[in-house]
């Protein structure tokens, strides 16, 4: 594949995941090239993740400004301990949670066969065994681990649905295999198991509450400016439109992101996340709405406040990093 055109060139339209291009994807990716597919959180930018050439090619197409550990999927627990040592907790928790919306870093077991570039130079690697069926029968089809970021444009708002995706990426993709908006809508939790005492280094789909249902108190990772985790930088997810987050009334040039059944009138636009006050749903429809927000000709996103528990603890530290800007 040549460079040069990837970021300008219109991505190719989305095929719907049947068996048979479930089949081509795989023979994509055996081939060292680069998919997008559905997972249960939000679309992946797939790549062969033994292959350091396909690695590279991902970080190109998101154009991200530095080599960020990537998330590696895999179709079982059993493939997720041979590529990295799992820890008591490790186990504990993919037992409860895989497959799911719930990554583990790990440390790299010695024989792994993981591009050191997925993991950035660490000596730990994170890995998910999601449950989406597509997910499922195309890491079943490709027979490798798959190394996937969220298939969007770095610091953009990640992608739920097949459209999203083309809208976000350029021609680096040869394939978008469309399977449906993503039913969980945010990205996974990533728990760092590597050692002693877990700790939360993004919340996600699976919350912390039912984690630590599991294993006890999460220590929480300290916001740095070298985070152990690029998703801990404030400014990871995007929108154009400065966000004003807390909001309880709205300007008339406002695009309101509401949440529950009492929504103040008077913005040019508003989405609801959830009225019944359903984290699930409103989980589900944030980044989508957030991007039907950003392109509505609105001066502002002005989001009122979601409650900070459970699922709600993910949507806001995504709400807070979209405002930090
Ligand atoms: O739901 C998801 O996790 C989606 C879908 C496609 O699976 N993937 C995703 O990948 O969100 P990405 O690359 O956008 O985010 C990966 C997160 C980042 O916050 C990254 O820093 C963290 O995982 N991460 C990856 N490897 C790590 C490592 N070795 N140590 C610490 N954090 C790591
Ligand atoms: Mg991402």
């Amino acid at each position: 594949m040549s460079s040069a055109h990837h970021n300008s060139a219109t991505a190719t339209p989305p095929v719907p995941a049947t068996a048979a291009n479930i089949e081509r994807a795989a023979e994509i990716l055996r081939h060292g090239g680069l998919i997008a597919f559905p997972t249960e959180t939000v679309y992946g930018l797939g790549g062969d993740a033994t292959a350091d050439r396909a690695v590279a090619a991902i970080f190109e197409a998101k154009g991200r400004p530095k080599f960020n550990p990537l998330i590696v999927h895999v179709p079982d627990p059993d493939a997720a301990f041979s590529l990295g040592v799992p820890t008591d907790t490790a186990r504990r928790l993919a037992q409860k949670f895989w497959p799911g919306p719930l990554t583990l870093v790990l440390r790299r077991a010695a024989s792994c066969p993981v591009s050191l570039l997925a993991s950035a130079g660490l000596d730990t690697l994170a890995v998910r065994v999601p449950r989406h069926p597509v997910a499922q029968a195309l890491l079943r089809a490709a027979g490798r681990p798959l190394a996937a970021p969220s298939a969007n444009r770095s610091g953009r708002v990640s992608p739920t649905t097949a459209q999203h995706v083309a809208e976000s990426l350029g021609g680096g993709v040869e394939m978008i295999l469309d399977g449906g908006a993503c039913p969980v809508g945010i990205e996974s939790t990533v728990v760092d198991a590597s050692g002693q005492s877990p700790a939360l280094l993004r919340p996600g789909g699976v919350t912390q509450e039912e984690i630590e249902a599991v294993v006890g108190k999460l220590a929480a990772a300290a916001l740095t400016a070298t985070p152990n985790s690029p998703g801990q930088l404030e400014t990871h997810y995007a929108p154009s439109l400065p966000l004003r987050l807390e909001a309880r009334s709205a300007k008339p040039d406002d695009a309101l992101l509401a949440f529950g059944p009492d929504v103040p009138t008077g913005a040019r636009i508003a989405l609801n996340l959830s009225r019944s006050g359903d984290l699930v749903e409103a989980a589900a429809n944030l980044f989508a709405m957030l991007r039907q927000l950003d392109g509505s000709g609105g001066r502002a996103i002005a989001v009122m406040p979601v409650p900070e528990t459970g699922l709600g603890r993910a949507i806001n530290d995504r709400l807070r990093r979209a405002a930090a800007r």
